[in-house]
């Protein structure tokens, strides 16, 4: 599909859209503008004629997608010609300022099946799908109540020709971004409850705006939420709320800090359980911004397909009919119904919030594994550590792999944790359990098996391990070690003699592997692990093994990153799991990982993180401190180049041992 466009309106927007039309299978066939020397500087750049009115303009250039870059006002008027002349419309914010306008051009575009859409795309942009997928997985529980901001700031300081943003006020403009992204998640305004407007203005300016600066109006949505809006040129876009929505459920809250951005940023969007602080949920892939074209090129695919695309405008045109119920209830200070604003006979497509697959995993390996998973593990510098909080919060901030173990004496903490309101459906998490190894004997090993998984609150793992493939005596079940003394749990798990030396059983690798087997077998794991297995070990199992194992979790690090067992296994679809990925001491003071960490924005940490991902492998670092379990996630999302990957490589140290 390679397909022409013609560009209406030359201003600062029509430059962003021009340059970034490059990247797509689009090209720019003409531009038009009122303002001839505009027209034809852009249409000089990028080597295309130029016209100053429109109807010249279609007689001449027979692209069959008009882009409608015009200011506010004139959009409507613009649209509709291009429409007449049986062309697809890409329309700026707002489609119209009037919802029968917009109904009309809606009806139009129909009657001849014309394409027709509108910006803005902000729902597709990164920070707010991950804000969608929060709202998707149910954590919020339901969404009462929201705050949503559009601090335009003062139109006459930051924009060269702030006139027509001045005609139309703050609502057209700047509250556009909110509605669009509420509408798309929570369908149409039901009710315009009360809305309020203001003619605040700095009197020293020298131009004020014809429509109310400020504006502020409770909206009822017709799915239940009700969200407060306030649209504003007088509060300055460096406020502390520039776009910011905030939305709260029964559950949790969710923060976006930017409705209307096309980027990503960590923090940018948050997520809070109720009674916990806000946690940052970082995205855990690559991400791009979105681009100004990308929506002029999938209204031109759908065109392509024969099958003209009108769902942004249908969109755009319930967003106009808000704005004008929110000026009708300013006006008479009552509830006002926006569906009597008809803009359609189309039907309004339904939230767009479907359960998503979690970000990332680009795998190409056998199971679909969270790029990174967090360890569970209380064990921490010869202590034992509460890990309640950090647990939550990795779950707060997006981590949705957990390393447990009934070594770890917590599976009964974090099911509970899994239980909790505002917690992510355990479904969707990814739970890998291990069975220790004094209970690798049939008996002994199903009834772990069953007691961790009711103290966590599942019916089956999604994969179960055996933490190691030696044998030790048995001196008692392990449950709930974390309520016994140290010295209790030590005596369960390390079984010694009376000289100090362990005691090992002898149950083979083969007969614990075929114990696991009938683990799977009874339904009670969706797959199989090998943790702490060497390279013969690996080879052991698959020579025997009836179920194969999924997933092999190892020591993994720089300095013993284990290259040959990772080939061995991704050759076979095994996938890998790197266990205590920083502990190793003086790793994180590396210089050569600073170095790189310097070039990429990531810590030491974070650039062992990406090496692990980078190289297909699953990091599961721990963390109690809040700030690196946030960052550790974040890390996850950069891919390092094969130079810095040869110098990690290089940090290898033979025979390293803690
Ligand atoms: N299968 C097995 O036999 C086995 C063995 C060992 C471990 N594991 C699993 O692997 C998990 C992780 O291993 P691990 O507990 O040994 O620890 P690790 O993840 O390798 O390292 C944890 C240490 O790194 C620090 N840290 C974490 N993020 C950091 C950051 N961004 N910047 C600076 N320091 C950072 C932590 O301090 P802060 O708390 O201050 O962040 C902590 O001291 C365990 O929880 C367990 O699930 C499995």
């Amino acid at each position: 599909m390679v397909m022409d466009c013609l560009f209406v309106g030359a201003g600062a927007i029509a430059s962003e859209y021009a340059a970034s039309l490059q990247s797509t299978r689009l090209s720019l066939a003409g531009v038009c503008d009122i303002d001839g020397e505009r027209a034809e500087t852009l249409g000089a750049a990028y080597d295309c004629p130029s016209f100053t009115d429109l109807e010249t303009a279609l007689a001449h250039i027979d692209a069959p997608i008009v882009v409608n870059l015009t200011s506010h006002a004139a959009h409507a008027d613009v649209t509709r010609t291009a429409l007449e002349a049986n062309r697809h419309v890409y329309s700026q914010k707002p489609l119209a300022l009037k919802a029968d306008t917009a109904g009309k051009l809606l009806a139009l575009a129909r009657d001849r099946n014309l394409a027709l859409g509108v910006a803005p795309e902000n729902p597709q942009g990164p920070s707010q799908r991950r804000a969608a997928r929060i709202l998707a997985s149910g954590r919020l529980g339901p969404v009462q109540l929201g705050y949503a901001h559009a601090h335009v700031g003062r139109v006459t300081d930051w924009h060269e020709r702030p006139d027509s943003f001045l005609d139309i006020g703050p609502l057209y403009d700047g509250a556009v971004y909110p509605l669009t992204l509420l509408v798309s998640w929570f369908g149409p305004v039901e009710t315009v409850r009360i809305a309020d407007a203001l003619d605040v203005w700095p009197n020293r300016e020298a131009q004020r705006p014809a429509a109310s600066s400020h504006v502020e109006a409770t909206l009822a949505f017709e799915s239940g939420p009700v969200v407060r809006l306030t649209a504003s040129f007088y509060a300055p876009h460096r406020s502390r709320e520039f776009y910011g929505l905030e939305l709260h459920g029964d559950d949790g809250s969710l923060y976006l800090e930017g409705t209307g951005a096309m980027d990503t940023a960590i923090d940018n969007v948050k997520f809070g359980r109720n009674g916990h602080e806000y946690t940052p949920v970082p995205p855990q892939s690559p991400t791009s911004s979105i681009e100004y074209a990308d929506a002029v090129e999938r209204l031109a695919q759908s065109v392509a397909d024969g099958a003209p695309s009108r769902a942004t405008g249908r969109r755009g045109a319930h967003v106009v009919a808000i704005c004008n119920g929110i000026e009708d209830a300013t006006e008479n200070r009552g509830p006002v119904e926006v569906s009597r604003y008809n803009t359609s006979a189309d039907p309004f497509p339904h939230p767009v919030v479907e359960p998503g697959a979690l970000d990332g995993s680009s795998d190409r390996m056998a199971i679909r594994l969270p790029p990174i998973g967090f360890g569970c593990s209380r064990f921490r510098d010869g202590e034992y550590v509460d890990r309640r909080e950090s647990i939550a919060t990795a779950l707060d901030a997006g981590y949705r792999l957990l390393d447990s173990a009934e070594l770890y004496g917590n599976e009964h903490r974090i099911g509970k944790l899994l239980a909790a309101p505002g917690a992510p459906d355990p479904e969707a998490v990814f739970i890998l359990g291990k069975v220790w190894r004094t209970n690798h004997r049939w008996e002994q090993m199903l009834e772990a098996a069953e007691r961790s998984l009711e103290e966590l609150g599942i019916d089956a793992f999604d994969s179960y391990a055996l933490h190691w493939p030696e044998a030790w005596v048995h001196r008692g079940q392990l449950n709930r070690l974390a309520d016994h003394p140290v010295e209790r749990q030590e005596a369960l798990t390390f079984p010694e003699d009376d000289e100090g030396n362990i005691q090992t059983a002898a149950i083979s690798l083969e007969t614990a592997w075929e114990n696991l087997e009938a683990i799977a077998d009874r339904g009670l794991t969706r797959t199989l692990t090998v943790s702490n297995v060497t390279t013969p070990q690996l080879e052991r199992i698959l020579e025997t093994a009836r179920v194969r194992p999924s997933i092999v979790q190892i020591e993994r690090h720089p300095y013993r990153p284990q290259n040959d067992l990772v080939s061995l296994c991704h050759e076979e679809g095994i996938r890998v799991v790197a266990h205590s990925p920083l502990s190793a001491p003086g790793l994180l003071d590396e210089p050569t990982l600073r170095d790189i960490g310097d070039r990429y924005g990531l810590s030491p940490a974070g650039v062992v993180l990406a090496w692990n991902v980078t190289h297909h492998v699953v990091p599961i670092p721990s963390s109690t401190t809040r700030s690196h379990i946030v960052s550790n996630l974040a890390a996850v999302k950069t891919r390092l180049g094969p130079e810095e990957i040869k110098r990690i490589d290089s940090l290898r140290k033979t025979n390293f041992e803690r």
